[in-house]
């Protein structure tokens, strides 16, 4: 098999803790829309929102208002649920990214269960795909997870890098190589079965080039830590800082092979 093209590697913005900071008091301020219009003016390629059961930060108004108000493509992360289900053919947005979601958690913990779900899943993003949406699945960087969202015919996977992060905080240096082994042989395995292989979750600027230089990931995904940083160095700084480490780590892989995909 040839080498994959390096593509430029695509920044999506997750933008749900502004909407947290605004849930604290429950008024309007601060405004995710707004957020999101500057991550798009500081270099953000898309802008992710992840609409939880709960609600306990976007709601249902900011979906409606990213949709009309956006310029760059909306990735809206949302459990298989039937609502959300009728939620994403309502606004029919560029991405939808399926994640797993327990109410009781903190933020999003592990990968979908794609192996074990797949006829369920497969009839679900059935109707999504008709409608254009380009579907993503959220999974651990696992071949089963990637063979099982190939065969029911997502085009994206996002690999979690949640344990690869927690081990670069935690200073542990064996589990980060071993979890890097896995996110480089899941975007390799996914992008020879023909996916468009993302990745997100947990990344900071101590975290992100590792996995910026894994050449064929496409995209990442990235929240928290943007908007916690932009609460000292302002949005624009957050995300231009994060852009280029993410294009200097890429600018050591090597030249391309055969252009840009
Ligand atoms: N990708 C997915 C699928 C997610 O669910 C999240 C968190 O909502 C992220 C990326 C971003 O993670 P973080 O906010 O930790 O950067």
């Amino acid at each position: 098999m040839t080498e994959p093209n390096r593509p430029p590697l695509r920044l999506g913005v997750n933008i749900d803790h502004v909407a947290t900071i605004r849930n604290a008091r429950g008024g309007a301020h601060p405004d995710p829309v707004k957020a999101a219009l500057m991550a798009e003016a500081a270099g953000a390629d898309g802008i992710t929102a992840h609409l939880r059961e709960d609600r306990r930060h976007i709601s249902d108004d900011d979906i409606g208002r990213l949709m009309a108000e956006l310029s760059k493509p909306l990735n809206f992360e949302m459990a298989a649920t039937a609502e959300m289900q009728a939620i994403a053919l309502k606004h029919q947005p560029h991405a939808v990214c399926i994640v797993p979601e327990k109410r009781e958690e903190r933020t999003t913990e592990g990968g979908l269960e794609v192996a074990g779900d797949d006829n369920r899943l497969a009839e679900f993003i059935a109707p999504l795909r008709e409608a254009g949406c380009r579907i993503s699945m959220f999974i651990e960087a696992d071949p089963g997870q990637i063979e099982a969202s190939a065969k029911i015919g997502a085009p994206v996977v996002e690999l979690h890098t949640g344990t690869y992060c927690e081990a670069v905080i935690a200073g542990d240096q064996a589990k980060v190589l071993d979890e890097l082994r896995k996110l480089r042989e899941g975007a390799r395995y996914a992008w020879e079965l023909g996916l468009e292989p993302h990745a997100g979750h947990g990344l900071t600027f101590d975290s992100v080039e590792a996995v910026a230089a894994i050449p064929e990931l496409v995209e990442l995904n990235i929240g928290h830590f943007l908007i916690g940083d932009a609460i000292f160095t302002g949005l624009k700084d957050a995300i231009t800082q994060m852009r280029s480490r993410m294009d200097g780590a890429r600018g050591e892989i090597g030249d391309p092979v055969g252009g840009v995909a």
